[in-house]
């Protein structure tokens, strides 16, 4: 079995269903209000276990029932939380998620408790971290804990997954240590200056010293540059539901996928289908799908 290592933030998603996004300064009736467990290490977490991995997560929550909730969601699907603390300060951290008619989402995150993963956290999970084949980690928590899980992972020759989310200008020390680079085309633009033209803007982050760059694109699939040779993946085409987590299903099922051995490819074959069960389905964690909807998807469309 793989392991693999989350250092993330877990948060509590308050969902509301609208027409439509609403304008600066407006007010929308919407429809439906729901809550469902998420933050993107929770879920990057809950969806590899469910692909088959054992995964340990490194995070916080506070003492609060929201934080009861995360990590009795994360727990129920076998993700080990010896490293997620009760952090006595802080509350639990919060996702206010509007979903349009079409499923796509806007999000705003008050992190709480995410905020407080600090380096030490980090230390005192070394030894799994040290064994793991990968370590994933997306930007909702410090960036102390993010450059020091990277150094730890480094030197025991673990492949350092980072999915640039939210997105914010990194440390090219940071960036040269990274195996692969997840971002989306927003998130990409953003590393790179603002550039708008794809291509151009991948060259520019690899300049700064990623060699692996995999841009997710939504609908349109994703695009796996490596060094100078660019693939473009198509995704599989699905009715949307709900976007919400479909990037965390595809940063995890990438890595499970790189664990066992398969190509960088076939890896991103896996990410894809992830990201497209996911798009089907309500809410972040609940719609997160297992290895077997994977492997059959992977089957039926060919593949
Ligand atoms: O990627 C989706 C996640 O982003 C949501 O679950 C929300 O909590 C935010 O962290």
């Amino acid at each position: 079995m793989t392991t693999i290592v989350v250092v993330g933030s877990l948060n509590m998603d308050l969902v509301v269903h609208a027409p439509r996004h609403p304008l600066p300064g407006e007010t929308l009736i919407g429809s439906h209000f729901q809550t469902f467990p998420g933050g993107k290490g929770a879920n990057q977490a809950v969806a590899a276990a469910r692909l088959g991995a054992r995964v340990c997560m490194i995070g916080r929550v506070g003492i609060d029932t929201f934080g009861d909730t995360l990590l009795a969601a994360v727990q129920y699907d076998g993700v080990d939380t010896s490293f997620v603390q009760r952090d006595l300060n802080t509350a639990t951290g919060v996702a206010l998620i509007t979903l349009d008619a079409h499923g796509q989402n806007t999000i705003v995150v008050a992190p709480g408790a995410n905020m407080q993963v600090s380096e030490a956290d980090v230390i005192r999970a070394e030894s799994v971290l040290r064994r793991a084949d990968v370590l994933l980690m997306p930007l909702e928590c410090p960036l102390e804990a993010v450059v020091a899980a990277t150094h730890l992972a480094r030197q025991s020759g673990v492949r350092v997954v980072l999915n640039p989310a939210p997105a914010r200008p990194l440390p090219t020390e940071l960036l040269a240590q990274i195996d692969y680079l997840l971002p989306n085309q927003l998130e990409l633009q953003v590393l790179a200056d603002g550039e708008t033209d794809l291509l151009t803007a991948i060259r520019r982050v690899q300049q700064q010293g990623v060699r692996n760059i995999l841009v997710t694109l939504g609908e349109e699939g994703a695009l796996l540059a490596m060094g100078d040779q660019t693939t473009h993946v198509p995704a599989f085409q699905v009715p949307v539901v709900d976007t919400v987590a479909a990037g965390d299903a595809f940063a995890a099922a990438f890595c499970v996928a790189l664990a066992e051995g398969k190509s960088p490819l076939e890896a991103v074959r896996w990410g894809n289908a992830a990201g497209a069960l996911a798009v089907t389905r309500s809410g972040a964690q609940p719609s997160l799908p297992s290895r077997f909807e994977v492997m059959r998807l992977l089957e039926v469309r060919g593949e």
